[in-house]
């Protein structure tokens, strides 16, 4: 056993079924994640979805920015059969025809069975989709003062929308996300965040000591080799996203 490390399925059981997709998500908690990770952007007419890109030219077989979409638009793409024409070897006949998923029908699907890790994207009017993602929350009963901390947890790159959001919503779980850990002043993030989600080939062991110093988590992306979960586990980070549940879990299972 490593510990009691938390595991973020990447966009879904990305490694083995079409990312942001139902069919990513129920395969992630059938492979045992902690939380399911919601990539989120702003449709034209102000719905959020789960989608990684600003576009949906990877990932469907539309073409154009979500935010020149309305949810009933997106909902005609077909977000999976992209998966099975690039990994045949992975391909299931149920990806195809797979949709862009509003974050509502997710959490509706769902429910509390699961946690969920919600990144907001860059691509969008920020504060107004963190408005529409704290009030979503609360209609389903995810976020208030009887849920437990951790039930649902926020990441964002931007940490001005982090320190809103720790406004709005105190007893929303927050980590603020770096491509650059070097550069984070943990001090300052532990005033509004409980942790830092730093990519995990730039950080050292002294790193995840002084995140620890400053009472702040430290959960990685995106870890998908079982040399480099036991590396940071035995390290002793809090979480990591990977593409690769059913890796980590054996990991973790010890099995
Ligand atoms: O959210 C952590 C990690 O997922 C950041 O990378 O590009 O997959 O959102 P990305
Ligand atoms: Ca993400």
């Amino acid at each position: 056993m490593l510990g009691d490390v938390k595991i973020i399925a990447h966009r879904g059981a990305s490694g083995l079924a079409p990312e942001h997709t139902m069919a990513a998500y129920q395969l992630a908690k059938e492979q045992g994640a902690d939380y399911l990770e919601l990539d989120i952007h702003m449709t034209k007419d102000g719905k959020l979805v789960a989608i990684h890109d600003a576009d949906v030219n990877r990932t469907t077989n539309g073409r154009g920015k979500v935010n020149t979409f309305t949810l009933s638009q997106l909902k005609m793409l077909d977000a999976g059969s992209w998966f099975n024409q690039k990994y045949p070897e992975k391909a299931m006949p149920h990806y195809r025809g797979q949709t862009i998923p509003a974050l509502e029908e997710i959490l509706k699907e769902f429910g509390s069975s699961v946690n969920y890790y919600i990144e907001l994207k860059r691509t969008q009017p920020y504060y107004k989709a963190a408005d529409q993602l704290l009030k979503i929350l609360r209609k389903h009963h995810l976020i208030g003062q009887k849920i437990p901390r951790g039930k649902v947890i926020v990441e964002s790159f931007h940490a001005g929308i982090l320190k809103y959001l720790n406004q709005q919503s105190p007893g929303l779980m927050l980590i603020q996300l770096s491509d650059n850990p070097a550069n984070i002043n943990f001090k300052e993030v532990s005033a509004y965040a409980d942790g830092v989600g730093p990519n995990f080939s730039k950080i050292s062991r002294a790193f995840v000591n002084a995140a620890h110093q400053h009472r702040l988590q430290v959960h990685c992306w995106t870890v998908n080799h079982e040399t480099d979960m036991i590396k940071l586990m035995n390290w002793k980070i809090d979480g990591f996203f990977t593409d690769y549940v059913n890796r980590a879990r054996k990991l973790m299972d010890g099995s």
